[in-house]
């Protein structure tokens, strides 16, 4: 059998919609009929057609669909795929830190789940993080989570002194520093281009700094032939076709058998799962309506102030 036949076959048949996200295996990005950063794919799911939208990405991603387009089927082709940084933050803990901060609103990145959202003031996106935060008052008390590094790095160029969260992505952390300084000797021409998830002795490295779309788009402005890209390296996909004259070398890991750097939960998505989902239309994203109804409204305000 033809997977990928039998996938656009499916989503036809089905009045489907693939929407997925930058680091998803290649084969799934070739079917999808959208590919974007978390902003994108939270705007593209407002306005999409189809009756059902599977959601190519982990399930943070599915839930942020299925809030914003409650009348839709969302489906996902693994509902185990979480992240490691919406687990990072859990919704007593930051009920706790809230008591502990009256005064203070919440800005809560997207990598959040719905309950976590529920309990947010705004929810922001790294691509439109620094336009919201700079939206806010300057004397605004703000707390941001649960991403410490984006958080760092939104601080610094804001100027801002949020209180932050501690919580991270495993997948960013594990990029080096000192690997990335020496493969820039190597490469002197090459320019380096960061996901703010990382380190932040890693985005300091940066020529540029930005969500996966930021990233990719820079591409298109700058002179430069050769790109070091420090980030899970599905993004290379999309860059190799769209910028087939640049170069692209995936930037290199603490440990030494790692080339390309994996997200495993958003790799847990398989065209196999993918066929097995349409095919089903399951695993579906349930919200309960109660907590949907909270967690549109940071969503509606990020998306009101980008
Ligand atoms: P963006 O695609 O919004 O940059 O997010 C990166 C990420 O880690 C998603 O899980
Ligand atoms: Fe979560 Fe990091 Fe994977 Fe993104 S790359 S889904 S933030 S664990």
């Amino acid at each position: 059998m033809n997977l990928k036949e039998e996938i656009l076959k499916l989503k036809k048949e089905k009045n489907a919609c693939i929407m997925a996200h930058y680091y998803q295996d290649n084969d799934i990005q070739d079917v999808a009929d959208y590919i974007g950063d978390s902003l994108a794919l939270a705007k593209i799911a407002i306005n999409v057609k189809e009756d059902i939208i599977v959601v190519c990405g982990v399930n943070f991603m599915g839930e942020t669909a299925k809030i914003l387009s409650p009348n839709k089927k969302v489906l996902i082709p693994d509902i185990k795929a979480g992240c490691s940084l919406a687990d990072s933050c859990n919704p007593k803990d930051l009920k706790r830190l809230k008591e502990k901060y009256p005064d203070y609103k919440v800005i809560s990145y997207v990598n959040t789940t719905a309950e976590v959202k529920a309990l947010t003031d705004i929810v922001v996106t790294s691509s439109n993080a620094k336009k919201i935060v700079d939206s806010l008052p300057k004397d605004a008390k703000l707390i941001f989570g649960p991403d410490k590094n984006l958080g760092g790095y939104i601080n610094k160029v804001t100027g801002r002194n949020m209180l932050l969260w501690e919580g991270g992505c495993h997948v960013h952390q594990r990029f080096s520093y000192s690997k990335i300084k020496d493969l820039k000797k190597k490469y002197p021409d090459a320019e380096i281009l960061v996901h703010p998830e990382c380190k932040k002795e890693v985005t300091e490295l940066a020529d540029f700094a930005g969500s996966t779309l930021a990233i990719l788009n820079y591409v298109e402005k700058s002179s430069a032939k050769k790109f070091i890209v420090v980030t899970e390296c599905g993004i290379l996909h999309q860059m190799k076709i769209k910028y087939p004259d640049r170069e692209f070398i995936a930037a290199p890991v603490e440990e030494d058998n790692i080339e390309c750097n994996k997200c495993e939960y958003m790799r847990q998505n398989t065209l196999e799962k993918l066929y097995q989902c349409l095919k089903n239309e399951s695993p579906e994203i349930i919200i309960d309506e109660k907590l949907r109804k909270e967690a549109i409204k940071p969503i509606d305000a990020m998306l009101k102030l980008s």
